[in-house]
């Protein structure tokens, strides 16, 4: 099947697109459909009914998986949207709860409805007294990634008023639950690790700051936060959180496609995030800046990353959207430089490392040919470790962060009319049925 071409017509009923099977010389018409901005996509839902072909797309690079009225992205444009809203207007002006609010329910709250729903997340930061025990079953070296996949996975089993997917009541109630109690399970991971006792939250604090609180406070001295690195923590959230159907997102709605319940589906999307090439790459970059160790051993760096042989890649970089500096990334080194002041840490050898970094893999041939700019991966790193969060914490802040982004994909995808459960095909290539041989007659 070839010869896929636009054959918009003034006379057209509807855009379509044409597709020609070259061998049988038939002619299908695919309908052609029109987003608010963006690209346009072809509606193949029609193709194996029609022609008895599937299409092929590992890797999802050209398939539109859904609809969705959430996030946008223009890769080529380096521009983010939420509903409508550039992520730089929301970092700057926004905080993470007004950012959620808008990305479950659509539109800015106003004050009432923000105050609202801070009480109503505020209200469910605490975890049920039971999991607490729970904790005790990992080892304590366990990766507190591992521990949050378990224990949001977990929630399931202790809310059972809020797992029937049909009442939109136990939906809300289910994705207040797990916003407000993210921030809750990912710092008692840290605090298990250290042997330290669990911090209850606070209802006092906001968002990022209760987070600070829940992994720097003990219970033997008053633990103050810094208004500085609290706003940047909010700021990095915000940055965190969706980002349109990248892996965790999709894996979060493949897996409610079948109608799992909403704990068990934003478990799936933290397995999801876990990996290097995704959500991990944050605690990969400052791996690999601790491995560069000094601007002399760059350019040894980026010739492994060049080399097709070595499978060593300069993390923190390159993007399956952006083809442009990704807006967040910009935002990031902001936040970083103002986060390293705050802390008295300027000239701190890995930030002048990564801009050093960053500087030479700009201007070298192979990433400005594949534009392979910096994402946002490779400054947080920087700044959770100058705010003191230990690497394998950073994962866990991107979940945090995006936990709001899969409920609202979520929450999306339960009220879409065409919503069917995620079933893709293949190209299989296989053997095709072959006869069984007896183990006796094998030789
Ligand atoms: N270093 C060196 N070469 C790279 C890199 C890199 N970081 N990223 C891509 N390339 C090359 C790649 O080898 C390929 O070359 P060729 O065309 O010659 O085979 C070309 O650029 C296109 O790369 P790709 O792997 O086909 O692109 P992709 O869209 O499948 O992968 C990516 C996107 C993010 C997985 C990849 O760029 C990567 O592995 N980056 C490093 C990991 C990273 O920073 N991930 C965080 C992503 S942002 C946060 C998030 O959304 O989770």
């Amino acid at each position: 099947m070839t010869n896929a071409q636009n054959t918009e017509t003034p006379a057209a009923p509807r855009e379509s697109v044409t597709l020609t099977d070259n061998t049988s010389g038939k002619v299908y018409e695919m309908p052609l459909l029109s987003g608010s901005v963006g690209p346009k996509v072809i509606d193949i839902r029609p193709l194996y009914a029609q022609t008895g072909f599937f299409t092929y797309d590992p890797g999802f690079t050209s398939t539109g998986s859904c609809e969705s009225k959430i996030t946008f992205i223009d890769g080529d444009h380096g521009v983010l949207l939420h509903r409508g809203y550039a992520i730089e207007d929301l970092a700057e002006h926004a905080d993470f709860m007004e950012t959620a609010y808008l990305l479950l329910k659509g539109e800015l709250p106003s004050v009432a409805q923000k105050t609202k729903f801070e009480n109503d997340i505020t209200r469910h930061t605490m975890l049920h007294e039971q999991i607490n025990y729970f904790y005790r079953a990992f080892r304590r070296d366990a990766h507190p990634m591992a521990v949050m996949c378990g224990v949001m996975g977990a929630l399931s089993a202790f809310y059972h008023d809020s797992l029937d997917i049909s009442d939109p009541h136990q939906r809300m109630v289910a994705s207040y639950r797990m916003i407000a109690k993210v921030p809750t399970i990912a710092a008692w991971a840290y605090k298990y690790s250290t042997g330290q006792p669990f911090m209850y939250p606070q209802n006092n604090l906001n968002y990022a700051e209760n987070f600070l609180h829940m992994m720097f406070a003990t219970p033997c001295e008053p633990y103050k936060v810094n208004p500085v690195v609290a706003r940047a923590l909010d700021r990095i959230l915000i940055l965190h959180a969706d980002h349109e159907q990248n892996a965790s997102t999709s894996t979060v709605r493949l897996a409610g496609s079948s109608g799992a319940n909403p704990f068990a589906c934003i478990a799936a999307g933290i397995a999801s995030l876990w990996g290097p090439a995704h959500g991990g790459a944050n605690e990969a970059v400052l791996n690999m800046l601790t491995e560069i160790g000094s601007k002399d051993r760059i350019p040894e760096f980026l010739a492994r990353a060049k080399d097709k042989n070595d499978p060593f890649r300069l993390m923190g970089f390159g993007h399956r959207v952006y083809k442009n500096y990704d807006p967040r990334a910009k935002v990031m080194q902001m936040t970083c430089h103002e986060v390293l002041d705050e802390l008295g840490l300027r000239g701190e050898p890995l930030l002048e490392l990564a801009m050093e970094l960053e500087r030479i893999a700009l201007e070298d041939p192979y990433f400005v040919e594949k534009k392979l700019y910096p994402n946002v991966d490779f400054y947080s790193g920087i700044i959770f470790r100058a705010m003191g969060i230990p690497v394998s914490m950073f994962t866990v802040l991107f979940a945090v962060a995006r936990t709001v982004g899969w409920i609202a994909q979520w929450n999306e995808m339960i009220e879409d009319p065409h919503q069917k459960i995620g079933r893709p095909r293949q190209l299989y290539t296989g053997f095709p049925q072959r006869t069984y041989v007896p183990l006796d007659a094998r030789g």
